[in-house]
Protein backbone atom coordinates (compact mmCIF):
# COMPACT_ATOMS: atom_id res chain seq x y z
CA UNK A 1 0.00 0.00 0.00
CA UNK A 2 2.79 2.54 -0.76
CA UNK A 3 0.44 4.35 -2.73
CA UNK A 4 -1.51 5.57 0.14
CA UNK A 5 0.96 7.77 1.17
CA UNK A 6 1.15 9.83 -2.04
CA UNK A 7 -2.83 10.25 -2.34
CA UNK A 8 -2.92 11.44 1.00
CA UNK A 9 0.18 13.36 0.75
CA UNK A 10 2.64 12.60 3.26
CA UNK A 11 5.14 14.75 1.54
CA UNK A 12 8.01 12.93 2.04
CA UNK A 13 7.73 10.47 -1.84
CA UNK A 14 8.17 11.42 -5.30
CA UNK A 15 5.64 10.03 -7.65
CA UNK A 16 8.34 10.58 -10.38
CA UNK A 17 10.53 8.13 -8.19
CA UNK A 18 7.79 6.16 -7.63
CA UNK A 19 6.47 6.17 -11.43
CA UNK A 20 10.42 4.38 -12.46
CA UNK A 21 9.89 1.80 -9.16
CA UNK A 22 6.66 -0.35 -9.88
CA UNK A 23 4.13 -0.72 -12.32
CA UNK A 24 1.13 0.03 -10.46
CA UNK A 25 3.01 3.44 -9.75
CA UNK A 26 3.14 3.87 -13.61
CA UNK A 27 -0.53 3.38 -14.03
CA UNK A 28 -1.36 6.08 -10.88
CA UNK A 29 0.86 8.64 -12.83
CA UNK A 30 -0.95 7.32 -16.02
CA UNK A 31 -4.55 8.07 -15.20
CA UNK A 32 -3.06 11.47 -13.52
CA UNK A 33 -2.03 12.77 -17.24
CA UNK A 34 -5.48 11.26 -18.39
CA UNK A 35 -6.83 13.26 -15.68
CA UNK A 36 -4.89 16.26 -16.34
CA UNK A 37 -5.46 16.11 -20.34
CA UNK A 38 -9.22 15.71 -19.54
CA UNK A 39 -9.61 18.63 -17.44
CA UNK A 40 -7.68 21.24 -19.31
CA UNK A 41 -9.94 19.36 -22.86
CA UNK A 42 -13.05 20.11 -21.15
CA UNK A 43 -11.39 23.87 -20.42
CA UNK A 44 -10.52 24.02 -24.09
CA UNK A 45 -13.96 22.86 -25.03
CA UNK A 46 -16.41 24.59 -22.98
CA UNK A 47 -14.12 28.28 -23.86
CA UNK A 48 -14.52 27.53 -28.14
CA UNK A 49 -17.82 26.91 -27.42
CA UNK A 50 -18.88 30.21 -26.40
CA UNK A 51 -19.65 33.17 -28.73
CA UNK A 52 -16.14 35.11 -26.78
CA UNK A 53 -14.49 37.36 -29.25
CA UNK A 54 -11.82 35.43 -31.02
CA UNK A 55 -9.05 37.60 -29.59
CA UNK A 56 -9.82 36.18 -26.11
CA UNK A 57 -10.08 32.24 -27.66
CA UNK A 58 -6.85 32.49 -29.32
CA UNK A 59 -4.95 33.91 -26.45
CA UNK A 60 -6.65 30.91 -24.27
CA UNK A 61 -4.91 28.42 -26.56
CA UNK A 62 -1.71 30.45 -25.49
CA UNK A 63 -2.43 29.15 -21.80
CA UNK A 64 -3.92 26.29 -22.13
CA UNK A 65 -2.05 24.11 -24.44
CA UNK A 66 1.10 24.87 -21.97
CA UNK A 67 -0.37 24.04 -19.34
CA UNK A 68 -1.41 20.75 -21.13
CA UNK A 69 2.36 19.91 -22.55
CA UNK A 70 4.70 20.94 -19.34
CA UNK A 71 3.69 18.11 -17.30
CA UNK A 72 3.62 15.51 -20.02
CA UNK A 73 7.06 16.49 -20.75
CA UNK A 74 8.11 16.40 -16.98
CA UNK A 75 7.15 13.22 -17.12
CA UNK A 76 9.11 11.91 -20.21
CA UNK A 77 11.90 13.78 -19.89
CA UNK A 78 12.46 12.69 -16.69
CA UNK A 79 11.54 9.10 -17.14
CA UNK A 80 14.19 9.17 -19.50
CA UNK A 81 16.98 10.96 -17.94
CA UNK A 82 15.58 9.04 -14.57
CA UNK A 83 15.82 12.37 -12.29
CA UNK A 84 15.95 12.02 -8.62
CA UNK A 85 13.20 15.06 -7.76
CA UNK A 86 10.54 15.37 -5.62
CA UNK A 87 8.54 17.81 -7.16
CA UNK A 88 5.29 16.75 -6.17
CA UNK A 89 6.37 15.87 -2.02
CA UNK A 90 7.26 19.27 -1.84
CA UNK A 91 4.35 21.16 -3.11
CA UNK A 92 0.81 20.57 -1.25
CA UNK A 93 -1.25 21.99 -4.12
CA UNK A 94 0.54 19.97 -6.75
CA UNK A 95 -0.15 16.45 -4.70
CA UNK A 96 -3.78 17.66 -4.50
CA UNK A 97 -4.10 18.33 -8.21
CA UNK A 98 -2.69 15.31 -9.11
CA UNK A 99 -4.43 13.17 -6.96
CA UNK A 100 -7.56 14.97 -8.43
CA UNK A 101 -6.32 14.11 -11.39
CA UNK A 102 -6.17 10.48 -10.59
CA UNK A 103 -9.94 10.96 -9.25
CA UNK A 104 -11.67 12.41 -12.57
CA UNK A 105 -10.07 9.97 -14.96
CA UNK A 106 -11.97 7.21 -13.77
CA UNK A 107 -14.69 9.58 -15.19
CA UNK A 108 -13.02 10.69 -18.38
CA UNK A 109 -12.45 6.81 -19.48
CA UNK A 110 -15.90 5.57 -18.25
CA UNK A 111 -17.26 8.41 -20.93
CA UNK A 112 -14.69 7.25 -23.42
CA UNK A 113 -16.07 3.37 -22.62
CA UNK A 114 -19.26 4.55 -23.03
CA UNK A 115 -19.77 7.10 -26.15
CA UNK A 116 -16.99 3.89 -28.11
CA UNK A 117 -18.32 0.35 -27.28
CA UNK A 118 -21.98 0.94 -25.97
CA UNK A 119 -23.55 3.81 -28.00
CA UNK A 120 -24.76 2.36 -30.64
CA UNK A 121 -26.05 3.85 -34.27
CA UNK A 122 -29.84 4.87 -33.62
CA UNK A 123 -32.69 2.28 -34.79
CA UNK A 124 -33.51 4.98 -37.26
CA UNK A 125 -30.90 4.42 -39.53
CA UNK A 126 -31.74 2.05 -41.43
CA UNK A 127 -28.41 1.69 -44.44
CA UNK A 128 -25.76 4.23 -43.93
CA UNK A 129 -23.05 3.91 -46.73
CA UNK A 130 -19.54 5.86 -47.24
CA UNK A 131 -18.04 6.82 -50.86
CA UNK A 132 -14.71 8.30 -50.91
CA UNK A 133 -13.37 11.25 -53.80
CA UNK A 134 -10.23 12.01 -54.37
CA UNK A 135 -11.11 15.16 -54.79
CA UNK A 136 -7.80 16.84 -55.12
CA UNK A 137 -7.07 14.28 -58.04
CA UNK A 138 -9.69 14.90 -60.26
CA UNK A 139 -9.13 18.98 -59.73
CA UNK A 140 -5.29 18.34 -60.56
CA UNK A 141 -6.81 16.69 -64.13
CA UNK A 142 -8.81 19.87 -64.74
CA UNK A 143 -6.33 22.82 -63.65
CA UNK A 144 -2.72 22.72 -63.39
CA UNK A 145 -2.54 25.18 -60.38
CA UNK A 146 -1.77 24.64 -56.95
CA UNK A 147 -4.32 22.93 -54.72
CA UNK A 148 -3.03 24.46 -51.26
CA UNK A 149 -2.81 28.35 -51.71
CA UNK A 150 0.12 29.47 -49.36
CA UNK A 151 3.06 28.34 -47.42
CA UNK A 152 0.84 27.06 -44.43
CA UNK A 153 -1.85 25.08 -46.42
CA UNK A 154 0.60 24.38 -48.69
CA UNK A 155 2.82 22.77 -45.57
CA UNK A 156 -0.18 21.18 -43.62
CA UNK A 157 -1.34 19.73 -47.51
CA UNK A 158 2.13 17.33 -47.17
CA UNK A 159 1.31 16.14 -43.61
CA UNK A 160 0.90 12.22 -43.84
CA UNK A 161 -2.46 10.71 -43.23
CA UNK A 162 -4.12 14.77 -44.45
CA UNK A 163 -7.46 14.06 -45.49
CA UNK A 164 -8.01 17.35 -46.16
CA UNK A 165 -7.86 17.39 -50.25
CA UNK A 166 -10.32 14.30 -49.94
CA UNK A 167 -14.36 14.20 -49.72
CA UNK A 168 -16.89 11.36 -47.94
CA UNK A 169 -20.22 11.07 -49.64
CA UNK A 170 -22.29 9.86 -46.43
CA UNK A 171 -25.32 8.26 -47.73
CA UNK A 172 -28.07 6.90 -44.85
CA UNK A 173 -31.04 5.87 -45.34
CA UNK A 174 -33.70 7.29 -41.86
CA UNK A 175 -36.54 5.92 -41.17
CA UNK A 176 -39.45 8.37 -39.73
CA UNK A 177 -43.36 8.35 -39.06
CA UNK A 178 -43.75 10.16 -42.25
CA UNK A 179 -46.77 10.19 -44.80
CA UNK A 180 -46.17 8.61 -48.18
CA UNK A 181 -45.30 11.98 -49.95
CA UNK A 182 -42.09 12.35 -48.09
CA UNK A 183 -41.37 8.36 -49.26
CA UNK A 184 -37.50 8.14 -50.45
CA UNK A 185 -37.59 12.61 -50.07
CA UNK A 186 -33.57 13.37 -50.41
CA UNK A 187 -32.15 16.02 -48.00
CA UNK A 188 -28.56 17.03 -48.86
CA UNK A 189 -26.66 18.70 -45.63
CA UNK A 190 -23.16 20.92 -46.50
CA UNK A 191 -21.44 22.63 -43.68
CA UNK A 192 -18.70 24.26 -43.14
CA UNK A 193 -17.10 25.56 -46.18
CA UNK A 194 -14.66 27.55 -44.43
CA UNK A 195 -13.67 29.70 -47.66
CA UNK A 196 -10.14 30.97 -46.88
CA UNK A 197 -8.34 30.54 -50.23
CA UNK A 198 -6.32 28.08 -48.68
CA UNK A 199 -8.16 25.54 -50.57
CA UNK A 200 -8.45 26.50 -54.30
CA UNK A 201 -12.02 26.60 -55.22
CA UNK A 202 -12.13 24.17 -57.90
CA UNK A 203 -11.97 22.04 -54.62
CA UNK A 204 -15.65 23.44 -53.61
CA UNK A 205 -16.92 23.60 -57.21
CA UNK A 206 -16.14 19.29 -57.47
CA UNK A 207 -18.23 19.46 -53.99
CA UNK A 208 -21.22 21.49 -55.44
CA UNK A 209 -21.11 18.96 -58.55
CA UNK A 210 -21.38 16.16 -56.22
CA UNK A 211 -24.16 17.71 -53.98
CA UNK A 212 -26.52 18.38 -57.07
CA UNK A 213 -25.36 14.36 -58.91
CA UNK A 214 -27.22 13.70 -55.43
CA UNK A 215 -30.65 15.29 -57.29
CA UNK A 216 -31.71 16.25 -54.12
CA UNK A 217 -35.01 17.32 -52.85
CA UNK A 218 -34.07 19.84 -50.55
CA UNK A 219 -30.65 21.00 -49.44
CA UNK A 220 -29.46 22.61 -46.11
CA UNK A 221 -25.96 24.72 -44.86
CA UNK A 222 -25.40 24.42 -41.53
CA UNK A 223 -22.87 26.95 -41.42
CA UNK A 224 -19.35 28.32 -41.66
CA UNK A 225 -19.92 29.28 -45.32
CA UNK A 226 -16.30 31.78 -45.56
CA UNK A 227 -13.93 33.54 -43.42
CA UNK A 228 -12.00 35.42 -45.52
CA UNK A 229 -14.03 37.89 -47.46
CA UNK A 230 -11.85 37.98 -50.47
CA UNK A 231 -13.91 34.64 -51.13
CA UNK A 232 -16.99 36.74 -51.34
CA UNK A 233 -16.93 36.32 -54.98
CA UNK A 234 -16.71 32.59 -55.15
CA UNK A 235 -20.27 32.05 -54.01
CA UNK A 236 -21.88 32.80 -57.35
CA UNK A 237 -20.11 29.75 -58.87
CA UNK A 238 -20.19 27.42 -55.66
CA UNK A 239 -23.48 27.92 -53.62
CA UNK A 240 -25.07 29.52 -56.94
CA UNK A 241 -24.81 26.44 -58.81
CA UNK A 242 -27.01 24.33 -55.88
CA UNK A 243 -30.12 22.62 -57.61
CA UNK A 244 -32.68 21.24 -55.19
CA UNK A 245 -36.07 20.90 -56.01
CA UNK A 246 -37.62 22.53 -53.08
CA UNK A 247 -34.89 24.97 -52.01
CA UNK A 248 -31.86 25.16 -50.96
CA UNK A 249 -32.25 26.30 -46.89
CA UNK A 250 -29.39 27.78 -44.50
CA UNK A 251 -27.72 29.12 -41.34
CA UNK A 252 -24.78 31.24 -40.31
CA UNK A 253 -22.02 29.93 -38.13
CA UNK A 254 -19.85 31.07 -35.64
CA UNK A 255 -16.63 31.90 -38.65
CA UNK A 256 -19.29 34.05 -40.52
CA UNK A 257 -18.80 36.57 -38.14
CA UNK A 258 -15.42 37.60 -39.63
CA UNK A 259 -17.41 39.04 -42.43
CA UNK A 260 -18.23 42.35 -40.66
CA UNK A 261 -21.23 43.35 -42.55
CA UNK A 262 -23.81 40.27 -41.77
CA UNK A 263 -26.17 41.99 -44.15
CA UNK A 264 -24.36 41.98 -46.70
CA UNK A 265 -23.08 38.87 -46.38
CA UNK A 266 -26.77 37.80 -45.89
CA UNK A 267 -27.66 39.19 -49.23
CA UNK A 268 -24.63 37.78 -51.14
CA UNK A 269 -26.15 33.93 -50.16
CA UNK A 270 -29.52 34.54 -50.83
CA UNK A 271 -28.33 36.00 -54.09
CA UNK A 272 -27.53 32.45 -54.82
CA UNK A 273 -30.69 31.25 -54.18
CA UNK A 274 -30.41 29.94 -50.78
CA UNK A 275 -33.08 30.49 -47.94
CA UNK A 276 -32.42 32.16 -44.35
CA UNK A 277 -34.34 30.34 -42.17
CA UNK A 278 -33.66 31.02 -38.59
CA UNK A 279 -35.81 32.76 -36.37
CA UNK A 280 -39.16 31.76 -38.30
CA UNK A 281 -41.05 29.12 -39.39
CA UNK A 282 -40.88 27.80 -43.12
CA UNK A 283 -43.51 25.77 -44.54
CA UNK A 284 -43.06 23.57 -47.31
CA UNK A 285 -45.66 21.44 -49.18
CA UNK A 286 -45.02 18.51 -50.68
CA UNK A 287 -47.72 16.93 -52.81
CA UNK A 288 -49.71 17.61 -49.57
CA UNK A 289 -47.75 17.03 -46.89
CA UNK A 290 -46.03 19.48 -45.13
CA UNK A 291 -42.32 20.04 -44.13
CA UNK A 292 -41.78 23.05 -41.57
CA UNK A 293 -38.26 23.84 -40.73
CA UNK A 294 -36.47 26.89 -38.71
CA UNK A 295 -32.91 27.81 -37.71
CA UNK A 296 -30.80 28.25 -34.61
CA UNK A 297 -27.33 30.14 -34.89
CA UNK A 298 -26.87 30.76 -31.29
CA UNK A 299 -24.71 31.64 -29.76
CA UNK A 300 -23.26 33.71 -32.50
CA UNK A 301 -26.34 35.22 -34.05
CA UNK A 302 -30.05 36.05 -32.20
CA UNK A 303 -32.35 35.39 -34.77
CA UNK A 304 -33.74 33.18 -33.11
CA UNK A 305 -35.15 35.26 -30.25
CA UNK A 306 -37.75 36.24 -33.18
CA UNK A 307 -39.17 32.68 -33.09
CA UNK A 308 -42.54 32.15 -31.55
CA UNK A 309 -42.62 30.36 -28.64
CA UNK A 310 -42.74 26.02 -28.53
CA UNK A 311 -46.71 26.34 -27.77
CA UNK A 312 -46.88 28.23 -31.29
CA UNK A 313 -44.87 25.85 -33.63
CA UNK A 314 -46.98 25.38 -36.45
CA UNK A 315 -48.51 21.79 -37.66
CA UNK A 316 -46.44 19.44 -39.72
CA UNK A 317 -45.99 15.93 -40.91
CA UNK A 318 -42.05 16.54 -40.54
CA UNK A 319 -39.76 18.84 -38.76
CA UNK A 320 -36.45 19.93 -39.17
CA UNK A 321 -33.84 22.59 -37.24
CA UNK A 322 -31.21 23.47 -38.97
CA UNK A 323 -28.33 24.40 -36.22
CA UNK A 324 -24.70 25.38 -36.58
CA UNK A 325 -23.93 23.98 -32.89
CA UNK A 326 -24.95 20.61 -32.01
CA UNK A 327 -24.72 22.69 -28.41
CA UNK A 328 -28.51 23.57 -29.38
CA UNK A 329 -30.28 19.94 -28.32
CA UNK A 330 -31.28 21.23 -25.51
CA UNK A 331 -32.90 24.17 -27.06
CA UNK A 332 -34.48 21.82 -29.52
CA UNK A 333 -35.96 19.64 -26.76
CA UNK A 334 -38.55 22.45 -26.13
CA UNK A 335 -39.32 22.39 -29.99
CA UNK A 336 -40.75 19.26 -31.56
CA UNK A 337 -38.14 18.26 -34.35
CA UNK A 338 -38.23 14.76 -36.24
CA UNK A 339 -34.43 15.86 -37.64
CA UNK A 340 -31.95 18.36 -36.51
CA UNK A 341 -28.95 18.98 -38.66
CA UNK A 342 -26.01 20.65 -37.52
CA UNK A 343 -21.89 21.12 -37.96
CA UNK A 344 -19.86 23.18 -36.16
CA UNK A 345 -17.49 20.55 -34.64
CA UNK A 346 -15.55 19.27 -37.73
CA UNK A 347 -15.50 15.18 -36.08
CA UNK A 348 -13.11 17.15 -33.64
CA UNK A 349 -10.64 17.52 -37.28
CA UNK A 350 -8.04 15.67 -35.76
CA UNK A 351 -8.90 11.93 -34.15
CA UNK A 352 -6.43 9.89 -33.04
CA UNK A 353 -6.42 6.13 -33.91
CA UNK A 354 -8.83 4.03 -32.11
CA UNK A 355 -8.70 7.25 -29.50
CA UNK A 356 -11.07 9.04 -31.52
CA UNK A 357 -10.65 13.20 -31.12
CA UNK A 358 -10.51 14.72 -27.69
CA UNK A 359 -11.22 18.49 -28.52
CA UNK A 360 -14.14 20.39 -30.34
CA UNK A 361 -15.88 23.17 -29.78
CA UNK A 362 -18.54 21.94 -27.88
CA UNK A 363 -19.78 22.08 -24.51
CA UNK A 364 -20.32 18.83 -24.26
CA UNK A 365 -16.52 17.98 -25.52
CA UNK A 366 -16.67 15.41 -28.16
CA UNK A 367 -19.71 13.69 -27.41
CA UNK A 368 -21.50 15.09 -30.34
CA UNK A 369 -18.41 15.72 -32.53
CA UNK A 370 -19.91 13.94 -35.78
CA UNK A 371 -22.24 11.41 -36.49
CA UNK A 372 -25.79 10.28 -35.99
CA UNK A 373 -27.46 10.28 -32.29
CA UNK A 374 -30.95 9.86 -31.33
CA UNK A 375 -31.54 12.62 -28.44
CA UNK A 376 -35.27 11.82 -27.21
CA UNK A 377 -37.81 11.75 -29.78
CA UNK A 378 -35.61 13.44 -32.29
CA UNK A 379 -32.45 12.15 -34.56
CA UNK A 380 -29.36 14.50 -34.86
CA UNK A 381 -26.73 14.27 -37.38
CA UNK A 382 -23.47 16.60 -36.71
CA UNK A 383 -21.64 16.81 -40.16
CA UNK A 384 -17.95 16.69 -40.54
CA UNK A 385 -18.36 19.36 -42.63
CA UNK A 386 -16.22 20.48 -45.74
CA UNK A 387 -13.44 22.16 -44.76
CA UNK A 388 -11.98 23.91 -41.58
CA UNK A 389 -10.44 27.39 -41.01
CA UNK A 390 -6.81 25.13 -41.22
CA UNK A 391 -6.17 22.61 -43.85
CA UNK A 392 -5.71 19.71 -41.89
CA UNK A 393 -7.85 17.13 -41.20
CA UNK A 394 -6.87 13.44 -39.56
CA UNK A 395 -9.29 10.52 -38.92
CA UNK A 396 -11.70 12.93 -39.99
CA UNK A 397 -12.43 13.17 -43.64
CA UNK A 398 -14.84 16.38 -45.05
CA UNK A 399 -18.13 15.40 -46.13
CA UNK A 400 -21.16 15.89 -48.06
CA UNK A 401 -24.14 14.33 -46.70
CA UNK A 402 -27.57 12.83 -48.12
CA UNK A 403 -30.04 11.75 -46.22
CA UNK A 404 -33.00 9.34 -47.90
CA UNK A 405 -36.35 9.77 -45.69
CA UNK A 406 -38.62 6.47 -45.25
CA UNK A 407 -41.53 5.19 -43.70
CA UNK A 408 -41.02 3.37 -40.02
CA UNK A 409 -41.40 -0.19 -41.55
CA UNK A 410 -41.30 0.61 -45.21
CA UNK A 411 -37.56 -0.72 -44.76
CA UNK A 412 -37.66 -3.85 -44.42
FE1 LIG B 1 -16.62 25.25 -38.79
Amino acid sequence: MDWVPWIFGSGDVSWLGWASESPFSLLLWLLCLIGHLGIWCVVFNRVHATALPRKFRKQSEKVIVPIVVLPFLYVVVGMCLRLDTDFDSKYLLCEIYMAASVIVSFYFISRWVYRRFLVGLPAAVVSRERVWVDVEARVHEKVSGAFFAGGTPQLLGMVPFNEASKLTLEKMTLAFDIPDQLEGFKICQLSDLHLTGHICIEYFQEIVKEANQFEPDMIVITGDFIDEAICLPWFESTLGQLQAKYGVFYVLGNHDKRIKDEQMLRGKIEECGAVAVAGAWHAIDIAGAKIVMTGNELPWYRAVDRLPPPKEQPESDFAILLSHSPDQLEWARDYKFELMFAGHTHGGQIAFPFIGPIVAPSKHGVAYASGTFQIGSMLMHVSRGISGDEAIRVNSPPELGLFTLTAKGAEA
